[in-house]
């Protein structure tokens, strides 16, 4: 704070001054302000009785105060962009679906697009006189009918300036020195050599607003640029659009006014980062806009004089480079994109907004604005937009009422609606993804796409250029292998500026079903829930009144069979759809329904009946990878179990034994949380977990229920010793040699107390080790580790990787060792340095890591990192799937996420008594179904899901 109040004085001295200041050391700075002062407080010298000798410069800034900013008539009027590249081809893509962004996203053009100097020169069906010209220069591709659309456009990203491989040199997010500093700049942090710039373009990202990070109230200004690699290598020639302001204090007024971008953030970060309080940090909001607003009434009294010729006594034209792009805010030039979550946070923001009167851009995070859509509607000036993330939530307090339905509910109330990234926090490369999610739970279709594509060029002032696929726009677009909001979808070929992005990018065969908007279900009540429990309707699913369920309509059926799963019915069509009857939880009769309707439970009077409308039974999905069981806010330490002891980092206490302690996860679990009933909800029933830890550990995994209430109901633990679990990673405290080390000891040297014995199971092959190791490195000395063991044990040791993200690069070793891997996240990217070496799947490469492993016979299985993404489980499995490109059948699909999770991870695999899941309108992989009913028989119950 003392640095604040430094800087607020310093708006005091004028220019000449300014430039003194920052060469004198900040002992003096006090003595020569006081000096300063008095002497420019004389008021004859700085009296002017005539116009000055720069007064025409003066008047025409004077004048573009009151512009505002955007593009101007000549833009429109363009043959060229400003970012073309001499030499490149002009792109003919003929036969194409064309999703325009015209008419609220409703406009779609079959035909032709031809891109020139960088532009989009002409849509619709082309004669061949209008690409005569071009001769053999032309690039022309088939579409073959494929969709395309508009690049990408996140706007919320820090790519760049949180680059990746994340290091700890490498961090330009969040300054520090105080919390207001509209000043700091994104693009004095971006680095050009993130390996995220090519992985998102290969999602179809072309364009993304690079944010300072949310630590400080005003952390700074933003800046847009375009993802592809330039000749020049540097980041300033990244930038689209960037204001004048850049390469000048202050800018010339007879340049156009581009957009300006700010970054505010409201709520824990802020607060935390400077053990503030809400109170805090808006007090510090009012001090800086009063400041602002104050220099704007000086400007506007000045330019009032000199305008009106009245020059006498004027002086200098009131500037401060600190504060001059927060007035610029309060003029209204600045997009501002302000970090806020819950209702307090918007209702500061928006309170804020008025009483300084400028407008805010979009609310970022915003998991409460669908519980306050007319708080939203009251800030001043334009609707803010709402920038979100489609499923994740629940990661700390100001997160924990969001829901899957705010896009939906808050387009409902006209508001509009753009999903994130938040880039690295979320990959950006899937940013589609979080469009297909929103759509899925009832964002309408025209919507979801605008939400990625025009909308968010529109919030991001971009919407004259990019966003859109209009003749004279930028010539940015994808052409997708799938609809663009079926699961999966995948660039064949991106193009920024007119330049192709992929070389020879690997295209995946989908079904033609594909190519078709996806069917979706309705979740009307689900969202009006929502709404009316304030984001936390009641979870816990509702038992079956009767003892007899029977589902009829049932298209296909696949079960636990000896360890694997398969399908035991399928139907070819509606005429030969099948019957399930259940009885106190348990499958009784399966198949035809002429056979089914003669069992003795479906004679029984009271009975329910659950039309499937050709969905599936199917074996609930297992969740590995996060703490999922053992917390319930992951940021709140008082909601979770917490970390166990690293004994290589510090000593265990005597109590719990010492290092031969070792703790069982069981022991931890908390039952009900929410994201463990939306998983379940969502045909994810059964949990394995091992203890939380941040660094070396060795701790005991279990298997539980996720649709229990508490421990001691019936099935609430499946297993209550699943594996023995440790990590070895570059992040721990102690080296990679010293963890080897303590786990080769373990393994081999004197067996201790609790652990020696577990240990020593580990060594008879009675259960698994399972080591969280991300580096090709440390997997390699692990697989050699296990050889050790064996040779000496002379039995076959049970070892599973977890983590896995460069496993692909030891696929044949894993394979030949009989080592399986849980691949977390499944869609691996180099987050650090142990994981840079990612093989990052179609367009980039043939293969994703899990079908590389596959295809050397791997047992492979998928994780989790978030507990709050155990619930696009589902979603992860059918992905797989489809990017298998046919190479895995639905049953390899499905064990994927549950029969080889639950073997690679020690837990019982249970062929009769695991529990089953209903889906209707479509199987557990089809983004059509929706579950309707958990049935358990060890539970002995049918949970009906409404
Ligand atoms: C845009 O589309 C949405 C959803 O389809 C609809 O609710 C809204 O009214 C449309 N807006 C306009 C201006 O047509
Ligand atoms: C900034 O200066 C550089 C180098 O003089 C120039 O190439 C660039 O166009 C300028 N950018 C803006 C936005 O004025
Ligand atoms: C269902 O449970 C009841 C008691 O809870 C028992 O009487 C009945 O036999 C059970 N039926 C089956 C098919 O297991």
């Amino acid at each position: 704070m003392e640095k604040n109040s430094t800087l607020l004085l310093q708006g005091h001295i004028r220019r000449p001054m300014y430039q003194l200041w920052v060469l004198v050391s900040f002992s003096l700075f006090a003595t020569l302000f006081i000096a300063f002062r008095t002497f420019a407080n004389i008021p004859h010298l700085t009296t002017k009785h005539h116009p000055p000798y720069h007064a025409s410069s003066i008047l025409s800034r004077c004048k573009s105060l009151k512009l505002q900013a955007g593009p101007q008539e000549e833009f429109f009027k363009r043959s060229e962009s400003d970012r073309f590249v001499p030499n490149t081809k002009p792109v003919l893509i003929k036969r194409a679906k064309i999703w325009t962004g015209r008419k609220n996203g409703t406009r779609v053009v079959h035909g032709d697009i031809l891109l020139d100097k960088g532009l989009i020169k002409s849509i619709g069906h082309l004669r061949l006189g209008d690409v005569e010209s071009y001769g053999d220069k032309l690039l022309v591709i088939d579409a073959k009918d494929a969709w395309v659309t508009p690049g990408i456009v996140d706007v919320h990203s820090h790519l760049g300036d949180a680059p990746s491989p994340g290091l700890d040199g490498a961090e330009d997010v969040d300054s520090l020195k105080g919390t207001i500093q509209p000043w700091l700049r994104s693009l004095d942090g971006l680095n050009s050599h993130d390996e995220s710039y090519l992985l998102s373009v290969a999602g179809g990202v072309t364009t993304s607003l690079i944010l300072p990070g949310s630590a400080n109230a005003i952390g700074g200004q933003a800046f847009v640029v375009k993802l592809r690699q330039t000749s020049e290598r540097s980041p300033s020639s990244m930038l689209l659009e960037p204001p004048y302001h850049i390469n000048n204090s202050f800018p010339n007024p007879n340049l156009p006014l581009r957009w300006r971008h700010m970054k505010h953030a409201c709520g824990e970060n802020p607060s935390s980062v400077y053990k503030d309080t809400r109170m805090d940090t808006n007090w510090a909001f009012r001090e800086a806009y009063k400041k602002a607003s104050q220099i704007k009434e000086r400007q506007d009294e000045y330019c009032a004089r000199a305008l009106a010729g009245k020059w006498q006594g004027l002086g200098e034209f009131p500037d401060e480079l600190q504060w001059e792009a927060l007035v610029d805010v309060v003029r209204g030039r600045v997009k501002v994109n302000a970090h806020c979550y819950e209702a307090v946070d918007l209702d500061n923001l928006v309170r804020l907004s008025n009483e300084f009167k400028f407008p805010i851009a979009a609310f970022h995070h915003a998991s409460e604005a669908y519980l306050v859509p007319e708080l939203i509607k009251q800030a001043y000036g334009k609707n803010p937009a709402i920038a979100l993330f489609a499923t994740a939530g629940r990661y700390k307090r100001e997160a924990y009422r969001s829901s899957e339905f705010a896009p939906r509910v808050l387009a409902q109330h006209g508001l509009k609606v753009v999903m994130k990234s938040d880039h690295p926090l979320q990959n950006s490369r899937y940013l589609l993804y979080e469009a297909q999610q929103a759509h899925y739970y009832g964002f309408p279709e025209n919507l979801a796409i605008a939400s990625v594509t025009s909308n968010s060029a529109e919030v991001m002032g971009m919407g004259h250029r990019i966003g859109y696929i209009k003749e004279g726009w930028d010539a940015d677009l994808v052409i997708w292998d799938s609809h663009p909001l079926a699961l999966g979808a995948t660039p064949s070929q991106v193009f920024i500026d007119g330049i192709p992005q992929l070389d020879s990018p690997h295209v995946v065969k989908k079904p033609a079903s594909y190519q078709r908007s996806p069917r979706v279900p309705k979740f009307r009540h689900e969202a009006d829930e929502a709404v009316r429990y304030e984001g936390l309707p009641p979870l816990i699913p509702r038992n079956s009144a009767t003892k007899t369920a029977v589902f009829t309509n049932v298209k296909a059926i696949f079960k636990r069979r000896s360890g694997v799963v398969q399908q035991v019915f399928s139907a070819q069509d509606a005429s030969t759809f099948g019957t399930v009857v259940v009885q106190n939880g348990t499958v009784v009769c399966s198949g035809v329904h002429s056979t089914c309707s003669e069992s003795a439970a479906y004679e029984e009077s009271d009975i329910t009946t659950i039309d499937l409308e050709g969905g599936s039974i199917a074996p609930g999905l297992v969740s590995f990878g996060s703490p999922l069981g053992l917390q319930h806010i992951d940021q709140e330490p008082s909601t979770t179990d917490g970390d166990v002891f690293d004994p290589l980092s510090r000593p265990v206490p005597k109590i719990l034994g010492g290092d031969t302690a070792i703790i069982r996860a069981a022991d931890g679990l908390l039952y009900g949380s929410r994201d463990a009933l939306l998983a379940y909800r969502v045909g994810v029933t059964k949990g394995i977990t091992a203890p939380s830890h941040s660094g070396f550990y060795v701790g005991l995994g279990v298997s539980f229920s996720l649709g229990a209430v508490h421990k001691l109901e019936e099935g609430a633990i499946s297993k209550e010793v699943t594996a023995v679990h440790t990590s070895v990673r570059h992040l721990s405290k102690s080296s990679v040699s010293t963890q080897i080390g303590a786990l080769r000891r373990l393994l081999l040297g004197p067996s201790k107390g609790s652990v020696g014995n577990w240990f020593q199971r580990v060594k008879e092959g009675e259960i698994p080790l399972v080591i969280e190791a991300h580096s090709a490195d440390i997997i390699a000395t692990l697989i050699i580790l296990k050889q050790e063991v064996e040779v000496e044990t002379r039995k076959i040791m049970k070892m599973t990787i977890t983590g896995g993200a460069e496993a692909h690069l030891l696929a044949r070793e894993l394979a030949e060792a009989g080592v399986g891997v849980i691949l977390n996240p499944v869609r691996p990217f180099p987050y650090v340095w142990e994981d840079r070496r990612i093989l990052p799947g179609p367009p980039l490469t043939k293969d994703s890591a899990i079908m590389k492993l596959i295809l050397h016979g791997v047992t492979v299985g998928i994780g989790c990192e978030e507990i709050w993404q155990s619930r696009n489980l589902p979603f992860d499995v059918a992905w797989v799937a489809i990017e298998a490109g046919g190479r895995i059948s639905k049953e390899e699909a499905i064990a994927i996420g549950s029969t080889n999770v639950e073997k690679l991870l020690g837990a019982e695999v249970e062929d009769e008594s695991g529990d089953l899941v209903a889906t209707q309108g479509g199987d557990l992989l089809e983004t059509s179904s929706k579950v309707v009913a958990v049935i358990s028989p060890v539970r002995q119950v049918v949970h009906i899901i409404e």
